[in-house]
């Protein structure tokens, strides 16, 4: 796994997530993982030292340290480099300016992970590649002589919308002839690099791989993802069950099973009591946990919500870091309504606090190429309500569509409207004695990586037996 994060060292999103937990699974079928990662603020100091190596970057030669560590049978590597340790963040020093040099940073991480599997002696049968910052991993492999020659390249895409673009001229720094076919519009495109030269891609729902093969969802990129579509395959993530689970979470005072809910109805009064909001148990929580972007829908939540808090018995909590313009307006409706709580912060203890105590969590993302959040919801017998898009259609079961086996609220079209329809729906739900039932479906569906890790062991199977051989690019 080459990845630019990954849990439990740094993490910015969900494919932090992800790539840890799927590694974890790996290991825990017998595989032999090894995860490559950048080492920011130097988490790695006290690791074991592997090994170190210069790697040339047009002109100048930097000096590469790489330390290691094993978490449950899994090797994690860290690339150590100035351009990683001496900086606050992960891309940026905030979530919205990202470091100008981010292009050097991660061709230097890359062509510094595949040095290490040369210096190592050691070749992958396959090597997964996630997001932007890797997307040239497959082109530089194809370029790293015949060592990597029977290793296969899977690129995954966590979120289209994010490509690293940058200037040509920053080809240089690859200290390779530029290949105009790794251009978009003139520019370098990290992330078009990968889905071009991978050996095959996938993404992380059945329904987002199809979406983004369409104007509305392909972010610029649908012609390429169209032209490799036989080799472009959604498989849903799972879910760490370790690090979610309502019967042993370690951030929880409290902790229950479907067939025993007393501990939620404690937390749920804890969460009220933390984020100052008034105590009553018959009242209805709705949660909403994420990145304040576009992406989530909080513009078109913030259309409603006086509406919904002035005219629905209901609360709100709501945490989370991003654009400030949305962070002023939830501020704003915090301070006017004492039935809404925000936290503009990010901490694990919190979300595990509201994942549990809550009753709904909406989630009225634009597009959502699987969402996590709505699956740990589940798990903690907290009802979805969520726009039919992505993998949130994947994964959750209305229940107007099915009454038997549904396990949330799932509307179509993402307007104010719906948003208000839905949050009716959800209190009249909460009355009701079906409540009990979904609450069950819920907790019951199996959230875990098993059957996932699975599809991707046949297709790195498939991949090692010759099929889709060579990618997208020939030499
Ligand atoms: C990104 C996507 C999210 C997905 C996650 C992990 O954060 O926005 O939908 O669940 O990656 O794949």
């Amino acid at each position: 796994m080459i990845s630019s994060e990954c849990v439990p060292f740094f993490k910015t999103g969900g494919l932090a997530d992800v790539v840890g937990a799927l590694s974890l699974s790996f290991a825990q079928q017998k595989q032999n993982v090894q995860v490559i990662l950048p080492d920011y603020n130097a988490v790695s100091k006290n690791y074991k030292k592997v090994c170190s190596f210069n790697i040339p970057m047009l002109g100048c030669i930097e000096p590469i340290i790489v330390k290691s560590v094993e978490v449950n049978n899994v090797i994690f590597y860290f690339i150590c480099h100035s351009v990683f340790t001496d900086r606050l963040g992960i891309y940026g020093d905030t979530s919205v300016e990202p470091y100008a040099d981010n292009f050097y940073r991660y061709i230097l991480f890359s062509k510094a992970a595949l040095e290490l599997c040369k210096v190592q002696k050691y070749t992958p049968d396959i090597i997964h590649a996630h997001d932007w910052p890797t997307g040239f991993i497959p082109y530089l492999m194809k370029h790293s002589g015949m060592f990597f020659a029977n290793t296969r390249c899977v690129f995954t895409i966590h979120n289209l919308a994010y490509q690293g673009i940058f200037s040509k001229l920053n080809f240089l720094y690859l200290n390779i002839k530029p290949d105009v076919r790794l251009l978009k519009n003139d520019s370098i495109n990290m992330l078009y690099a990968g889905l071009v030269s991978s050996d095959y891609i996938s993404t992380v729902s059945p329904t987002y791989a199809e979406q983004i093969k369409t104007s509305d969802f392909d972010c610029g990129l649908g012609e390429i993802l169209n032209k490799r579509s036989s080799h472009l395959i959604g498989i849903v993530n799972g879910v760490d069950l370790n690090v979610w689970n309502p019967s042993k979470d370690k951030y929880l005072t409290e902790h229950y099973s479907k067939n025993d809910l007393t501990g939620k109805i404690k937390l749920k009064k804890h969460l009220q009591k933390t984020f100052n909001l008034p105590i009553a148990l018959d009242i209805p929580i709705f949660a909403m946990i994420g990145r304040l972007a576009a992406q989530k829908g909080f513009d078109i939540f913030l259309e409603c919500a006086e509406y919904l808090l002035n005219n629905y018995r209901l609360q709100f909590v709501i945490i989370g870091t991003g654009d400030k313009f949305l962070v002023d307006r939830l501020l704003e409706l915090d301070s006017k309504f004492d039935n809404i709580s925000v936290a503009m912060e990010f901490s694990d203890e919190k979300a595990h606090l509201v994942e549990a105590g809550s009753d709904f969590f909406l989630m009225p993302s634009r597009y959502e190429p699987c969402g996590l959040n709505q699956m740990y919801s589940q798990i903690y017998g907290t009802i979805p309500v969520v726009h039919k898009t992505g993998g949130l259609s994947d994964t959750v079961i209305d229940i107007s569509d099915d009454p038997k086996n549904g396990t949330g609220i799932v509307f179509n079209d993402l307007e104010p409207n719906s948003i208000v329809s839905s949050v009716g729906k959800a209190c009249e739900l909460y009355k009701s004695d079906k409540m009990k039932n979904v609450i069950k479906n819920a907790m019951s569906t199996d959230f875990s990586w098993n059957k996932s890790a699975h599809l991707y062991m046949n297709l790195y199977e498939s991949l090692l037996k010759g099929k889709y051989r060579s990618g997208g690019l020939k030499k």
